[in-house]
C-alpha cells in the first residue's frame, strides 16, 4: 500500500471518528459547535493523525485503536492554530485559503472554540475505552506534556518573545522542536505505544520524527517566502512583517533550503535503519518516506 491508498483508505474514516466525537461533545452550545467545526473540518492535511495511524500500521498494531489518540492530537493542533492566528498572536485574517476563526466568528468564540477543542482533546483520551487504562494513562500525560509548558507553550512562547531579538540558529532549532516537533513526535510515540512497539524500532521512528518534525516547520516558513497566497493559504511575508525568526531569514532562502534538504535526509536513514533492523517494515516504510514529500521544495 502507498500513501495515497493508506489515506484513501483509512482517512475518511478517521474525518467521521472525528466529527462524530464533536457531535458527542458538544451536544448543546450551536456556535460553540459551529466555530470548533469550521476549524476542525476546515481542510487541514491531517498530517499528525496520518502519522499515528500509519505508525501503528507499520508496527503491525490495530490501526483504529489509534483513532482516538490521533483525533486528541489533531483538536490540539487545531486549537493552537486558531489561538495562533488571533491578533495578540499572529493576527492572520486567513488560513487554508479561508477566513481566519477570529474572523467569521469573533475574537472570544475563537478563543472559547480554541479552549473547548484543548479541554475535548483529552476528554476523548480519557474514555477510549478501546485501550487499557494503563497505556490511557501515559497517553494522556504525554499528550499533556507535548502540548503544554515544556512542549508546544513553550515554544510558541519563544516564538512570541523572539519577534524582539535576533536568535542563533541552534537556539531557532530548539524553537521548532518545541513549538511544531513536540505534536508530531507526539504522534509518532502515541503509534508505537499503543502497537507495543519494540525499543529499536521506537528510538528510529522517533528520531525519524523529530527530524520531521523540524522539516515541517522550515518548509512552513519557507513556503512565507516563496510561494504566493493562493498555494499557502495564508498572507505571505507575514513572518517578516512580523519580524519572527525564521530559517529563511537567518540563512536565506538557499541556506534554508539546503538545511532542510539535510533533515529530510537524516529522516529518510532513520527509517533505513528501520528496515535494516526488521526486514518485515520493508514494504510499509515507502509511506513514511512519501510523508516527507510533504516538506519537500
Ligand atoms: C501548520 O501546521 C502550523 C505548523 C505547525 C507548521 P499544518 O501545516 O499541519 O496545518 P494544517 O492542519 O495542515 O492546516
Ligand atoms: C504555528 O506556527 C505553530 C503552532 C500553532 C504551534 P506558525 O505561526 O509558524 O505557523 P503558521 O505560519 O501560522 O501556519
Ligand atoms: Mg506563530
Ligand atoms: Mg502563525
Amino acid at each position: 500500500m502507498n500513501l495515497s491508498e493508506f489515506q484513501s483508505e483509512w482517512m475518511p474514516r478517521f474525518d467521521a471518528f472525528l466529527y462524530s466525537e464533536l457531535d458527542a461533545r458538544v451536544p448543546s452550545q450551536e456556535n460553540l459547535h459551529k466555530a470548533m467545526a469550521y476549524s476542525l473540518m476546515g481542510g487541514g492535511k491531517r498530517i499528525r493523525p496520518l502519522l499515528v495511524l500509519a505508525t501503528l500500521w507499520l508496527a503491525d498494531g490495530e490501526i483504529a485503536d489509534g483513532f482516538a489518540a490521533a483525533a486528541a492530537l489533531e483538536y490540539i493542533h487545531t486549537y493552537s492554530l486558531i489561538h495562533d492566528d488571533l491578533p495578540a498572536m499572529d493576527d492572520d485574517d486567513y488560513r487554508r485559503g479561508r477566513l481566519t476563526s477570529h474572523k467569521v466568528f469573533g475574537e472570544s468564540t475563537a478563543i472559547l472554540a480554541g479552549d473547548a477543542l484543548l479541554t475535548a482533546a483529552f476528554e476523548i483520551l480519557a474514555q477510549s475505552s478501546d485501550i487499557p487504562a494503563e497505556k490511557r494513562i501515559k497517553l494522556i500525560d504525554l499528550l499533556a506534556k507535548a502540548s503544554g509548558p515544556n512542549g508546544m507553550i513553550a515554544g510558541q512562547m519563544d516564538d512570541v518573545e523572539g519577534e524582539k531579538k535576533a536568535l542563533t540558529i541552534e537556539e531557532l532549532k530548539q524553537v521548532h522542536d518545541k513549538k511544531t516537533g513536540a505534536l508530531i513526535r507526539y504522534a509518532v510515540t502515541a503509534g508505537c505505544l499503543i502497537a507495543d512497539a519494540d525499543e529499536l524500532f521506537i528510538t528510529e521512528m522517533e528520531r525519524y520524527s523529530r527530524h520531521l518534525g523540524l522539516a515541517y516547520q522550515i518548509h512552513n516558513d519557507l513556503k512565507d517566502v516563496v510561494l504566493d497566497e493562493a498555494e499557502t493559504g495564508k498572507t505571505i511575508h507575514h513572518d517578516a512583517a512580523l519580524n519572527k525568526n525564521t530559517y529563511p531569514s537567518l540563512l536565506g532562502i538557499a541556506g534554508a533550503i539546503q538545511e532542510l534538504n539535510d533533515v529530510i535526509r537524516q529522516a529518510e536513514d532513520c527509517l533505513n535503519r528501520v528496515v535494516l533492523s526488521n526486514g518485515d517494515t520493508e514494504n510499509k516504510i515507502d509511506v513514511f518516506r512519501q510523508i516527507l514529500d510533504y516538506v519537500r521544495i
